[in-house]
């Protein structure tokens, strides 16, 4: 009896304090809402080109979202202000408080910030020019009997107003192998690319308004999300109570100097384990889903206006007067809202903060991952009889194949879904 006690004692003992390491964990977690790099989440627009018998391809369509940029100047200062935990981390474990495996403690110790990082707020970063050169790359590759050679008038790039997605197109052209590409300047007013901007009830109401931002709030008090605060707070030994705005520090620190390129996960993200991803990506897929998506009807307007140009580029080459290739550059914003538009990824039940679903489509880690995009092609398909068309989508270089039979849409479907919004205008602003 005694043995058996003391055995259940020292199992106990182990239990504790042998934690799991991140290091050596054989597969992380790489969903990290809006700042998810692309090379975890892509596919290869070469080898998921649907290629179908008796079809070319005449027109190629993009939105693409800027690639991963440095973070704006409130959230880079209270990231600052966290990367000195690194230290009571070390301090906590030499104490024996916190339960972070020894590896973790000590790359999170060596870990140093990179200065560009908190010094060029807001820039694009080298791994976002990276993920557009790529897309620029991949798209020339895919198309390339259509796309090589292609004079002034038969492509047409458009980039949002700001410098990070205005210097990301240049990270495009090059990697298309054309650096004397024509890149239409942006609209700070107004743009085709970012309407909701320029549209003072959406600021008002939805984007600056708090109720937005209410089910991410009440999500936060959730048992599920105190326990992950406090999950944190055991394993790194800190004797305060991290807030809010500690975590979403921390969770950048994990996301933002985390890379995709190099397919390297910061150290930061050992202080979470995966159920606190899980949940801390939530709070960014409730605030995508009540800002951008069908959180708010007045959302998926603005979705429309891209998708009119979509359909409008498309009857032109349909009638021999169209581009090559047109690419639009801008922001999660404009993805979300134009996958709304769509009616795609609309879960049954709304997302709210009472229950997360883990098999919810609307997922801000896809739609909204640094260099989202979504690429339609069009498709002429002749026989001897005839011609005929359709419409192949692709999502972040994937059949989109919840939209269409597998991602190809007759032309009459394709009409079907976007000839609604032809005249859609923003006179409701
Ligand atoms: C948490 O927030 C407090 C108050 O803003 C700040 O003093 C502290 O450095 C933060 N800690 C971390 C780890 O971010
Ligand atoms: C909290 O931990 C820090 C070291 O990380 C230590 O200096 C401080 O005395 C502790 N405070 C309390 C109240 O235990
Ligand atoms: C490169 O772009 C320029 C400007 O649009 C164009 O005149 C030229 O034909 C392009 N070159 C190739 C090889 O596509
Ligand atoms: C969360 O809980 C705190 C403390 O009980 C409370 O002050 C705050 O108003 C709550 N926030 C929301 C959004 O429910
Ligand atoms: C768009 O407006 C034009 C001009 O008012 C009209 O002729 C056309 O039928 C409208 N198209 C749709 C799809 O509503």
């Amino acid at each position: 009896m005694q043995i058996i006690a003391i055995l259940f004692i020292v199992l106990t003992v182990i239990k504790l304090s042998i934690s799991n390491c991140y290091w050596s964990e054989n597969c992380h977690y790489k969903f990290f809402s809006s700042k998810t790099p692309y090379q975890f989440v892509r596919g290869d627009i070469r080898d998921s080109i649907v290629k179908i018998k008796g079809c070319d391809v005449i027109s190629v369509w993009s939105l693409v979202r800027h690639g991963k940029r440095n973070p704006g100047i409130d959230f880079a200062q209270n990231m600052l202000d966290a990367t000195t935990m690194k230290y009571a981390v070390k301090l906590n474990h030499e104490n024996g408080k916190g339960s972070m495996c020894a590896q973790d403690v000590e790359n999170l110790n060596n870990w140093e910030a990179d200065p560009n990082m908190f010094k060029n707020v807001h820039h694009i970063a080298a791994e976002g020019y990276q993920e557009m050169f790529g897309i620029g790359y991949r798209i020339r590759k895919a198309f390339k009997g259509l796309l090589t050679s292609l004079d002034d008038r038969y492509y047409k790039l458009r980039s949002a107003y700001g410098a990070w997605i205005e210097n990301g197109v240049k990270g495009f052209v090059e990697g298309f192998g054309n650096t004397s590409m024509i890149i239409e300047k942006s609209n700070p007013i107004y743009d085709i690319t970012a309407p909701y901007e320029a549209c003072s009830i959406y600021v008002k109401k939805v984007k600056n308004n708090e109720e937005t931002y209410a089910e991410a709030n009440k999500y936060q008090n959730t048992s599920e999300y105190l326990a992950v605060k406090n999950r944190i707070q055991q394993r790194t030994g800190i004797n305060y109570t991290l807030t809010n705005e500690n975590i979403t520090a921390l969770y950048d620190l994990c996301r933002y100097t985390s890379s995709g390129i190099n397919n390297v996960f910061s150290p930061w993200c050992a202080i979470f384990n995966k159920e606190d991803l899980q949940a801390v990506e939530y709070v960014g897929d409730l605030r995508h889903f009540y800002r951008n998506s069908y959180g708010n009807p007045i959302n998926k307007m603005f979705g429309r206006i891209p998708l009119a140009d979509l359909l409008e580029s498309f009857n032109m080459a349909k009638n021999g007067k169209g581009k090559k290739l047109t690419v639009y550059f801008s922001h999660a914003t404009m993805m979300d809202m134009v996958y709304s538009a769509l009616g795609l990824f609309n879960d049954d039940i709304p997302l709210r903060s009472d229950f997360r679903n883990p098999e919810r489509k609307w997922r801000s880690s896809k739609t909204a991952c640094f260099a989202a995009n979504l690429i339609a092609t069009l498709n002429r398909c002749s026989n001897e009889e005839s011609t005929d068309y359709n419409v192949a989508f692709y999502m972040n270089e994937e059949p989109l194949i919840s939209i269409c039979n597998e991602g190809v849409c007759s032309w009459k479907e394709f009409e079907i879904k976007l000839k609604p919004f032809i005249n859609t205008t923003m006179d409701f602003c």
